[in-house]
Protein backbone atom coordinates (compact mmCIF):
# COMPACT_ATOMS: atom_id res chain seq x y z
CA UNK A 1 0.00 0.00 0.00
CA UNK A 2 1.07 3.62 -0.41
CA UNK A 3 2.36 5.18 2.76
CA UNK A 4 3.17 8.72 3.87
CA UNK A 5 6.86 8.88 4.78
CA UNK A 6 6.86 12.49 5.92
CA UNK A 7 5.56 16.01 5.65
CA UNK A 8 7.58 19.04 4.61
CA UNK A 9 6.76 22.74 4.65
CA UNK A 10 8.49 25.48 2.74
CA UNK A 11 7.85 29.03 1.59
CA UNK A 12 7.58 29.69 -2.15
CA UNK A 13 9.08 33.18 -2.41
CA UNK A 14 10.16 33.76 -6.04
CA UNK A 15 13.47 35.34 -4.89
CA UNK A 16 14.49 31.86 -3.65
CA UNK A 17 14.16 30.50 -7.18
CA UNK A 18 16.15 33.44 -8.55
CA UNK A 19 18.92 32.87 -5.98
CA UNK A 20 19.14 29.16 -6.93
CA UNK A 21 19.23 29.96 -10.62
CA UNK A 22 21.87 32.66 -10.05
CA UNK A 23 24.07 30.22 -8.08
CA UNK A 24 23.82 32.41 -4.96
CA UNK A 25 22.98 29.74 -2.36
CA UNK A 26 26.37 30.14 -0.67
CA UNK A 27 26.49 33.95 -0.75
CA UNK A 28 26.64 35.37 2.79
CA UNK A 29 23.16 36.88 2.42
CA UNK A 30 21.60 33.61 1.33
CA UNK A 31 23.62 30.89 3.07
CA UNK A 32 21.81 31.08 6.45
CA UNK A 33 18.53 30.61 4.60
CA UNK A 34 19.61 27.79 2.28
CA UNK A 35 21.49 25.94 5.04
CA UNK A 36 18.08 25.43 6.62
CA UNK A 37 17.25 23.02 3.80
CA UNK A 38 20.34 20.80 4.04
CA UNK A 39 18.86 18.34 6.57
CA UNK A 40 15.68 18.10 4.50
CA UNK A 41 17.64 17.39 1.33
CA UNK A 42 19.70 14.75 3.13
CA UNK A 43 16.47 13.14 4.35
CA UNK A 44 15.01 13.19 0.81
CA UNK A 45 18.23 11.60 -0.53
CA UNK A 46 18.01 8.84 2.08
CA UNK A 47 14.25 8.19 1.99
CA UNK A 48 13.77 8.69 -1.77
CA UNK A 49 10.01 9.26 -1.90
CA UNK A 50 8.31 8.06 -5.10
CA UNK A 51 5.66 10.77 -5.13
CA UNK A 52 5.15 14.25 -3.69
CA UNK A 53 1.67 15.58 -3.11
CA UNK A 54 2.35 19.32 -3.35
CA UNK A 55 -0.27 21.48 -1.65
CA UNK A 56 0.18 24.91 -3.18
CA UNK A 57 -1.70 27.99 -4.32
CA UNK A 58 -1.97 29.34 -7.81
CA UNK A 59 -1.30 33.10 -8.06
CA UNK A 60 -3.48 33.89 -11.09
CA UNK A 61 -1.68 31.73 -13.67
CA UNK A 62 -3.83 28.62 -14.16
CA UNK A 63 -6.85 30.06 -12.36
CA UNK A 64 -7.78 33.72 -12.47
CA UNK A 65 -10.38 35.74 -10.58
CA UNK A 66 -13.05 34.89 -13.14
CA UNK A 67 -12.92 31.18 -12.28
CA UNK A 68 -11.17 29.99 -9.16
CA UNK A 69 -11.80 26.63 -7.50
CA UNK A 70 -11.53 26.33 -3.72
CA UNK A 71 -9.66 23.03 -4.09
CA UNK A 72 -8.30 21.57 -7.34
CA UNK A 73 -6.22 18.48 -8.01
CA UNK A 74 -4.06 17.80 -11.03
CA UNK A 75 -4.55 14.56 -12.95
CA UNK A 76 -2.17 15.32 -15.80
CA UNK A 77 0.91 13.54 -17.17
CA UNK A 78 2.96 16.67 -16.70
CA UNK A 79 2.75 20.15 -15.20
CA UNK A 80 4.63 22.86 -17.07
CA UNK A 81 6.03 25.83 -15.19
CA UNK A 82 4.72 28.96 -16.92
CA UNK A 83 5.59 31.64 -14.36
CA UNK A 84 7.41 34.02 -16.67
CA UNK A 85 6.23 37.04 -14.66
CA UNK A 86 8.89 36.55 -11.98
CA UNK A 87 11.70 35.95 -14.49
CA UNK A 88 12.29 32.38 -13.29
CA UNK A 89 13.65 29.80 -15.74
CA UNK A 90 10.90 27.39 -16.68
CA UNK A 91 12.92 24.17 -16.39
CA UNK A 92 11.46 20.74 -17.12
CA UNK A 93 7.77 20.16 -16.38
CA UNK A 94 6.97 18.26 -13.19
CA UNK A 95 6.06 14.62 -13.90
CA UNK A 96 2.52 13.61 -13.01
CA UNK A 97 1.01 10.27 -12.05
CA UNK A 98 -2.57 10.30 -13.41
CA UNK A 99 -3.32 6.88 -11.87
CA UNK A 100 -2.61 8.04 -8.34
CA UNK A 101 -4.26 11.42 -8.96
CA UNK A 102 -7.50 9.75 -10.06
CA UNK A 103 -7.43 7.46 -7.07
CA UNK A 104 -7.02 10.45 -4.73
CA UNK A 105 -9.78 12.38 -6.51
CA UNK A 106 -12.18 9.40 -6.30
CA UNK A 107 -11.41 8.94 -2.63
CA UNK A 108 -11.66 12.65 -1.75
CA UNK A 109 -14.95 13.17 -3.59
CA UNK A 110 -16.30 10.05 -1.89
CA UNK A 111 -15.14 11.65 1.39
CA UNK A 112 -17.23 14.80 0.56
CA UNK A 113 -14.40 16.99 -0.79
CA UNK A 114 -15.74 17.91 -4.23
CA UNK A 115 -12.55 18.95 -5.96
CA UNK A 116 -12.06 20.50 -9.36
CA UNK A 117 -10.23 17.93 -11.53
CA UNK A 118 -7.54 19.25 -13.83
CA UNK A 119 -6.29 17.12 -16.70
CA UNK A 120 -4.24 20.10 -17.81
CA UNK A 121 -2.61 22.35 -15.28
CA UNK A 122 0.11 24.98 -15.52
CA UNK A 123 2.02 25.72 -12.35
CA UNK A 124 3.68 28.87 -11.04
CA UNK A 125 6.26 29.79 -8.37
CA UNK A 126 3.84 28.55 -5.71
CA UNK A 127 4.57 25.02 -6.94
CA UNK A 128 7.97 25.25 -8.64
CA UNK A 129 9.96 27.20 -6.04
CA UNK A 130 9.27 24.51 -3.41
CA UNK A 131 10.33 21.85 -5.94
CA UNK A 132 13.55 23.65 -6.83
CA UNK A 133 14.53 24.46 -3.25
CA UNK A 134 14.06 20.78 -2.26
CA UNK A 135 15.75 19.34 -5.38
CA UNK A 136 17.98 22.26 -6.46
CA UNK A 137 20.27 20.33 -8.81
CA UNK A 138 17.60 18.28 -10.53
CA UNK A 139 17.87 18.39 -14.31
CA UNK A 140 15.04 15.87 -14.27
CA UNK A 141 12.66 15.77 -11.30
CA UNK A 142 13.47 12.66 -9.23
CA UNK A 143 9.84 11.84 -8.34
CA UNK A 144 6.28 12.13 -9.58
CA UNK A 145 3.91 14.78 -8.26
CA UNK A 146 0.25 15.36 -7.52
CA UNK A 147 -0.54 19.09 -7.32
CA UNK A 148 -3.33 20.08 -4.93
CA UNK A 149 -4.25 23.74 -5.39
CA UNK A 150 -5.96 25.66 -2.57
CA UNK A 151 -7.57 29.05 -3.13
CA UNK A 152 -5.72 31.67 -1.10
CA UNK A 153 -6.48 34.52 -3.50
CA UNK A 154 -10.21 35.21 -3.89
CA UNK A 155 -12.26 35.44 -0.67
CA UNK A 156 -14.07 33.57 0.76
CA UNK A 157 -11.14 31.22 1.36
CA UNK A 158 -11.49 27.75 2.88
CA UNK A 159 -11.07 27.91 6.65
CA UNK A 160 -8.05 26.46 8.47
CA UNK A 161 -10.41 23.81 9.91
CA UNK A 162 -11.63 22.83 6.44
CA UNK A 163 -8.04 22.60 5.17
CA UNK A 164 -7.04 20.43 8.13
CA UNK A 165 -9.99 18.11 7.43
CA UNK A 166 -9.04 17.98 3.75
CA UNK A 167 -5.60 16.84 4.89
CA UNK A 168 -7.16 14.06 6.95
CA UNK A 169 -9.18 12.90 3.93
CA UNK A 170 -6.01 13.13 1.81
CA UNK A 171 -4.19 10.92 4.31
CA UNK A 172 -6.97 8.30 4.06
CA UNK A 173 -6.91 8.55 0.27
CA UNK A 174 -3.15 7.97 0.09
CA UNK A 175 -3.28 5.06 2.56
CA UNK A 176 -5.90 3.28 0.44
CA UNK A 177 -3.81 3.25 -2.77
CA UNK A 178 -2.82 -0.36 -3.44
CA UNK A 179 0.64 0.23 -4.94
CA UNK A 180 3.68 0.31 -2.62
CA UNK A 181 4.63 3.95 -2.91
CA UNK A 182 6.49 6.25 -0.54
CA UNK A 183 4.61 9.55 -0.51
CA UNK A 184 5.81 12.87 0.90
CA UNK A 185 3.22 15.61 1.45
CA UNK A 186 4.51 19.15 0.99
CA UNK A 187 2.68 22.16 2.43
CA UNK A 188 3.88 25.34 0.77
CA UNK A 189 3.59 29.14 1.04
CA UNK A 190 3.64 31.47 4.03
CA UNK A 191 4.81 32.32 6.52
CA UNK A 192 3.74 35.84 7.54
CA UNK A 193 3.75 38.36 4.71
CA UNK A 194 1.62 41.06 3.17
CA UNK A 195 2.55 42.30 -0.30
CA UNK A 196 -0.16 44.95 -0.72
CA UNK A 197 -2.19 47.68 0.94
CA UNK A 198 -1.60 49.67 4.11
CA UNK A 199 0.16 46.88 5.96
CA UNK A 200 2.48 45.93 3.07
CA UNK A 201 5.72 44.60 4.53
CA UNK A 202 4.10 43.10 7.62
CA UNK A 203 6.04 40.20 9.12
CA UNK A 204 5.07 38.66 12.48
CA UNK A 205 7.99 36.62 13.77
CA UNK A 206 6.43 35.65 17.14
CA UNK A 207 3.36 34.36 15.31
CA UNK A 208 5.48 32.41 12.80
CA UNK A 209 7.49 30.78 15.58
CA UNK A 210 4.29 29.87 17.43
CA UNK A 211 2.86 28.41 14.22
CA UNK A 212 6.02 26.34 13.57
CA UNK A 213 5.73 24.87 17.04
CA UNK A 214 1.97 24.26 17.11
CA UNK A 215 1.66 22.78 13.66
CA UNK A 216 3.61 19.83 15.03
CA UNK A 217 2.36 19.70 18.62
CA UNK A 218 -1.19 21.06 18.51
CA UNK A 219 -2.52 21.51 14.95
CA UNK A 220 -6.10 21.50 16.24
CA UNK A 221 -5.39 24.84 17.96
CA UNK A 222 -4.31 26.31 14.61
CA UNK A 223 -7.33 24.75 12.92
CA UNK A 224 -9.53 26.73 15.31
CA UNK A 225 -8.24 30.04 13.91
CA UNK A 226 -10.42 31.81 11.37
CA UNK A 227 -9.21 33.14 8.03
CA UNK A 228 -9.60 36.59 9.53
CA UNK A 229 -7.41 35.66 12.52
CA UNK A 230 -4.73 34.47 10.09
CA UNK A 231 -4.91 37.61 7.95
CA UNK A 232 -4.71 39.82 11.04
CA UNK A 233 -1.74 37.98 12.51
CA UNK A 234 0.17 36.87 9.42
CA UNK A 235 -0.94 39.30 6.70
CA UNK A 236 -3.12 39.03 3.62
CA UNK A 237 -0.65 36.65 1.95
CA UNK A 238 0.37 34.98 5.20
CA UNK A 239 -3.01 33.30 4.90
CA UNK A 240 -1.15 30.89 2.60
CA UNK A 241 -0.43 29.04 5.86
CA UNK A 242 -3.77 27.24 5.43
CA UNK A 243 -1.91 24.96 3.02
CA UNK A 244 0.40 23.82 5.82
CA UNK A 245 -2.70 22.56 7.64
CA UNK A 246 -3.59 20.33 4.69
CA UNK A 247 -0.15 18.72 4.94
CA UNK A 248 -0.47 18.37 8.70
CA UNK A 249 -3.90 16.78 8.49
CA UNK A 250 -2.52 14.05 6.23
CA UNK A 251 -0.05 12.96 8.93
CA UNK A 252 -0.91 11.13 12.14
CA UNK A 253 -2.06 12.98 15.25
CA UNK A 254 1.36 12.43 16.82
CA UNK A 255 4.37 13.48 14.78
CA UNK A 256 8.09 13.89 15.38
CA UNK A 257 9.77 17.12 14.27
CA UNK A 258 12.88 15.95 12.43
CA UNK A 259 13.97 19.43 11.42
CA UNK A 260 12.79 23.00 11.87
CA UNK A 261 14.24 26.25 10.52
CA UNK A 262 13.13 29.88 10.32
CA UNK A 263 14.78 32.75 8.50
CA UNK A 264 13.48 36.29 8.29
CA UNK A 265 13.09 38.19 6.10
CA UNK A 266 13.46 36.62 2.69
CA UNK A 267 12.18 39.27 0.31
CA UNK A 268 9.05 40.41 2.22
CA UNK A 269 8.33 37.16 3.99
CA UNK A 270 9.09 35.05 7.06
CA UNK A 271 10.46 31.79 5.62
CA UNK A 272 9.86 28.55 7.53
CA UNK A 273 11.02 24.99 6.90
CA UNK A 274 9.72 21.89 8.68
CA UNK A 275 10.26 18.18 8.27
CA UNK A 276 7.80 15.97 10.15
CA UNK A 277 7.46 12.20 10.38
CA UNK A 278 4.64 10.17 11.87
CA UNK A 279 5.67 9.30 15.42
CA UNK A 280 4.44 5.68 15.30
C1 LIG B 1 6.68 36.95 -2.23
C2 LIG B 1 5.94 36.05 -1.45
C3 LIG B 1 4.92 35.30 -2.05
O1 LIG B 1 4.14 34.41 -1.37
C4 LIG B 1 4.64 35.44 -3.41
O2 LIG B 1 3.68 34.66 -3.95
C5 LIG B 1 5.38 36.32 -4.17
C6 LIG B 1 6.38 37.09 -3.59
C7 LIG B 1 7.77 37.77 -1.63
O3 LIG B 1 7.96 37.77 -0.39
O4 LIG B 1 8.52 38.40 -2.39
FE1 LIG C 1 2.59 33.53 -2.59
Amino acid sequence: MARIVGGITTSHIPAIGKAIQGGKSNDPDWKPFFDGYLPVRAWLDAVKPDVAVVVYNDHGLNFFLDQIPTFAMGAAKEYPNCDSGWGLDEGPPARGTPELSWHLIESLVHDEFDLTMCQEMKVDHGFMVPMSVLWPHATEWPLQVVPLAVNTVQHPLPSPARCYKLGKALGRAIASYPEDLKVVVIGTGGMSHQLQGERAGLINKPFDLMFLEKIASDPEALARLSVRDLVEAAGSEGVELIMWLVMRGALDDKVATIHRHYHVPVSSTGAGVLLLENAA
